[in-house]
C-alpha cells in the first residue's frame, strides 16, 4: 500500500510548500483527486524516510515523534490531551475522505462501481490489524452501536443474569437496562478498584459472581472512568471454562492498543476508531468471534441477513457513509506506516512519565495502575483539596491545554483524565505537570 502511494509522487509534486498545504486546507474539497493523493504519498513518504534512520529501534526518541506530529492540524498551538468522545484525524485521513466525498459528489454512480470493493478492502486491513479473520468484522458507527447489537442480538430469557463492573459507560451498560426492561434479565454489577492492585483481583471477582444463570461479562476494556485496561485474555480464559461469554468495550481500544483478537480470546469486540486511530468519527467495529456468530441475532434486517455465513450478516444496514468507511481504511494504513507496537509502547512510555511525575506531586492520588499491563493511555487523578474543573480550565487557560474531568464525585471517582497519544511531546506532559505544581502549591 505505501509503496503503491510513494510511487504517485511525480516531479509536478516536488514543489508543494507548506504554504500550499494551508492553501489547501482553506480550499478544502477543491482540490483535485490528483492533488489529494499527491499530498498523501509525500506524507507516507516522510513516514518511511524516517522509519528509516530509527529502523532499529523499537522505541524512537522525541525527534522521530515530533516529526510525525506534523503529519496532525491541531489549531493554534492547541495541545490535544483528550482523546475521549472524539480524536484527531491525521492529514492523510483528511484527504482521503474529502477525496470519497468528492467522489460521491462528482460520480454518484461509483457507488455501484469500486466502492464496494473497497469496502471489502477495509474490512480485510481492519481484520488483519486487530488478528481477527474479515469473516469476524462488522463496520459499525460506533462502540455504543456494537454494544447494542449484542446485548439486542443475544437469546436471553427472564432471570438470566449479565454482569458489568462498576465502572462501565452509558453505552455498555444503557443497551442490559434495555433488555432488563423488556425481558426481565438480571443485571450483577461487580466492583472493580481504583485502580485494583493486580490482574488477580479483577478476574477473581468476576468469578465470584458468575452462577448457572450467567450468560455473559460485559466490560469495559479501556475503563473510560480510570484508565484501566482490563485483562482480557485471563477474564476470558475464566469465563469460557464456566461457559459465560465475555464482550468487551474497548471505545478507546483501537489506536491505542497493538490488539489481538485472537490472543485475547474474546466473543465480542466493540470500538471506536475515531478516538485513537484517526478515522472520522462515526465509523467504528464490532468484531464477532466465529464460535459465536450463531448465538447472535442481527438487530438491523435488509438484503442478506439471512444468507450471509459471516459477520456481514450483522451489518445489512442500507446505504452508508462510503467515504467513512474507506477513510478508516487510510487511519490503518497510517498506523501501520508508523507501527502499532511502537505507537502502544510511546503512548505507554508518556503515560508512564507522568505517573510517575504525578506520584511525586503532594496530594495527588492516582486513579490508573502504574502496571503497564493494567494501563495505557489514558490516566486519571485527584487531588487533595482541588476542583478537577479548576486544574482543566487553568490548562487551557494557561498552556492551551485539553484535558478533561470525569468520573462521580459521589462514587470518590471525580478526577481529571489525561490523555498521551503520539503527537504529545515530552514537552507537553512537562508543561501539565508545571501548572499542576503552580495550583498544588496555589491550593485552588
Ligand atoms: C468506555 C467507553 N465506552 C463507550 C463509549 C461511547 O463511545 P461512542 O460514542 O463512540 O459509541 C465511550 C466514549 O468515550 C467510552 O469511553
Amino acid at each position: 500500500m505505501i509503496e503503491l502511494k510513494q510511487r504517485e509522487v511525480t516531479d509536478s509534486f516536488k514543489g508543494f510548500s507548506r504554504r500550499d498545504f494551508v492553501k489547501y486546507l482553506f480550499a478544502g474539497s477543491a482540490l483535485s483527486l490528483a492533488t489529494l493523493n499527491k499530498l498523501n504519498a509525500s506524507i507516507y513518504q516522510n513516514v518511511t524516510s524516517l522509519n528509516q534512520k530509527y529502523i532499529e529501534d523499537e522505541s524512537p526518541d522525541g525527534v522521530y515523534w515530533d516529526a510525525l506530529s506534523k503529519h496532525f492540524l491541531f489549531k493554534d498551538g492547541l495541545i490535544m490531551m483528550n482523546n475521549g468522545t472524539v480524536g484527531p484525524m491525521p492529514k492523510p485521513v483528511f484527504n482521503t475522505l474529502m477525496k470519497y466525498f468528492r467522489i460521491q459528489v462528482t460520480n454518484p454512480f461509483d457507488v455501484y462501481n469500486f466502492i464496494p470493493r473497497k469496502k471489502e478492502e477495509v474490512r480485510t486491513k481492519l481484520a488483519q490489524f486487530i488478528n481477527a479473520s474479515p469473516d469476524e468484522i462488522v463496520i459499525t458507527r460506533n462502540t455504543t452501536e456494537g454494544m447494542n447489537f449484542v446485548a439486542n442480538g443475544l437469546d436471553m430469557k427472564e432471570g438470566d443474569e449479565v454482569l458489568l463492573s462498576t465502572m462501565e459507560h452509558p453505552g455498555g451498560t444503557h443497551p442490559w437496562r434495555l433488555k432488563e426492561k423488556r425481558f426481565g434479565i438480571k443485571i450483577k454489577e461487580v466492583p472493580i478498584g481504583l485502580p485494583p492492585k493486580n490482574v488477580d483481583e479483577i478476574v477473581s471477582a468476576f468469578d465470584k459472581a458468575i452462577t448457572p444463570r450467567t450468560k455473559i461479562i460485559s466490560i469495559s476494556h479501556t475503563v473510560f472512568i480510570s484508565g484501566l485496561i482490563v485483562p482480557l485474555k485471563e477474564l476470558c480464559q475464566m469465563a469460557h471454562e464456566k461457559d459465560v461469554l465475555v464482550i468487551a468495550d474497548s471505545a478507546h481500544g483501537i489506536g491505542m492498543l497493538d490488539l489481538n483478537m485472537k490472543e485475547l480470546g474474546i466473543d465480542f469486540f466493540a470500538s471506536s476508531p475515531y478516538k485513537w486511530l484517526g478515522a472520522p468519527t462515526g465509523v467504528g467495529l464490532l468484531y464477532v468471534r466465529k464460535e459465536a456468530q450463531d448465538e447472535l441475532w442481527p438487530t438491523i434486517a435488509s438484503s442478506g441477513w439471512d444468507r450471509h455465513e459471516s459477520a456481514r450478516k450483522f451489518e445489512t444496514l442500507g446505504q452508508r457513509a462510503d467515504a467513512l468507511t474507506i477513510a478508516l481504511g487510510e487511519a490503518l494504513d497510517f498506523q501501520n506506516a508508523i507501527g502499532k507496537r511502537r505507537i502502544e509502547r510511546r503512548i505507554k512510555t508518556l503515560a508512564g512519565y507522568l505517573k510517575r511525575e504525578l506520584n511525586n506531586i503532594p496530594g495527588v492520588k492516582l486513579h490508573t495502575s502504574q502496571d503497564f499491563y493494567l494501563s495505557g493511555g489514558l490516566t486519571a487523578f485527584s487531588v487533595k483539596g482541588i476542583d478537577p474543573q479548576n486544574i482543566v480550565n487553568y490548562m487551557r487557560e494557561k498552556y492551551n491545554i485539553v484535558v478533561r474531568t470525569i468520573g462521580n464525585k459521589e462514587k470518590g471517582t471525580y478526577g481529571v483524565r489525561v490523555s498521551t497519544h503520539i503527537y504529545v511531546s515530552l514537552k507537553h506532559v512537562n508543561l501539565f505537570l508545571e501548572g499542576l505544581r503552580h495550583l498544588v502549591k496555589r491550593k485552588v
